[in-house]
């Protein structure tokens, strides 16, 4: 069944879980991510990105998410992940997008504040959620200065100011994850700190972009078939879990599933040259992305919250 983001992330937040938001751009990655979720009885976020629904077109990315979200048993959010195009925008609330991000991350705060206020009014009117970001995503490795530090992270005073001013329900927060393969240069590092700082001033569901974990045997999978990825890093699962137990309710992932597609599909080509039929071959990326799916099931502690 389709819901918002407000109402699976008020659930996690009461029941001290977390749930994933993936992200997906064609049939087979939200068969894996919805399957996975409806075989554990877990509520989930589809997550689009502005370049997946480019990728895929509005209507059948709408079409495919929402289809496989009425027939599934557990609640399913359909979300926009970073918008910030006020057109697409508007297409997804037409589309049947369930949930919204406005991302004014990159503007200054009365700027992020004013356009999110917006987006708000305009989503709130016909009843869909709205998740906000402050704060840059970015490393906090111990080179940089404590005045670049401050300015990355979220500063917890304005995260108040900021919810209180543009009503949004949910906060996207910069704790030192950025998005991608390679988000540590040295040891992984988060700001758990200020994730505390924030969550005792906050009232609303909070968000950890960023959230992959580059996990070392699915890199080490598509390594060993060929692929070169090199120093990918991601943030270790003990990390997720403290980040967890210390408010956070949606955990973002998309390069874990991409890395496992890639694994898996490098895989059958390898062991099995012989294949062609691209349904078996892209059907051992989903059969992976679903295995992969179930795990973080298992480390956010969604599992039978339906
Ligand atoms: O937030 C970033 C997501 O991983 C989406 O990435 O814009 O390449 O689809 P994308
Ligand atoms: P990762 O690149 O760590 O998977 O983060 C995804 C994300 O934050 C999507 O919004
Ligand atoms: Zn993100």
């Amino acid at each position: 069944m389709l819901v918002s983001n407000k109402e699976i992330q008020t659930a996690a937040q009461k029941g001290k879980y977390a749930v994933g938001a993936f992200n997906t751009s064609n049939i087979e990655i939200t068969q894996a991510i919805i399957e996975a979720h409806e075989e554990m009885n877990a509520p989930v976020i589809v997550a689009t990105s502005t370049s997946a629904i480019k990728y895929c077109g509005i209507e059948v990315l709408s079409s495919v998410v929402r289809t496989m979200a009425e027939k599934a048993k557990i609640p399913v959010s359909l979300h926009l992940d970073h918008g910030t195009d006020y057109d697409l925008i508007v297409g997804c609330i037409r589309n049947g997008w369930t949930s919204i991000m406005i991302d004014g991350s990159h503007a200054p705060f009365e700027e992020n504040a004013a356009l999110t206020k917006e987006i708000v009014k305009i989503c709130h009117a016909v009843g869909i959620s709205v998740e906000a970001e402050l704060g840059r995503l970015g490393g906090i490795e111990d080179n940089i200065s404590v005045d670049e530090r401050d300015a990355r992270l979220t500063d917890p005073d304005e995260a108040v100011r900021f919810v209180e001013e543009t009503n949004c329900d949910t906060l996207a927060i910069a704790i030192g994850t950025s998005h991608g393969a390679y988000k540590f240069k040295g040891e992984a590092k988060l700001a758990f700190d200020r994730l505390e700082e924030i969550r005792n001033l906050v009232n609303v569901p909070l968000v950890l972009h960023g959230a992959s974990s580059v996990i070392p045997e699915v890199l080490a999978k598509a390594n060993k078939y060929g692929a070169n990825l090199g120093a990918a890093k991601g943030v270790p699962a003990e990390d997720i879990k403290k980040a967890i137990e210390l408010g956070i309710t949606k955990v973002n992932i998309d390069t874990d599933l991409r890395l496992a597609f890639t694994a898996g599909v490098r895989e059958i080509l390898t062991e099995k040259p012989e294949v062609f039929d691209p349904r078996k071959i892209i059907g051992a990326g989903r059969s992976y992305i679903k295995e992969i799916v179930k795990s973080k099931i298992e480390l956010l502690g969604s599992a039978n919250k339906a």
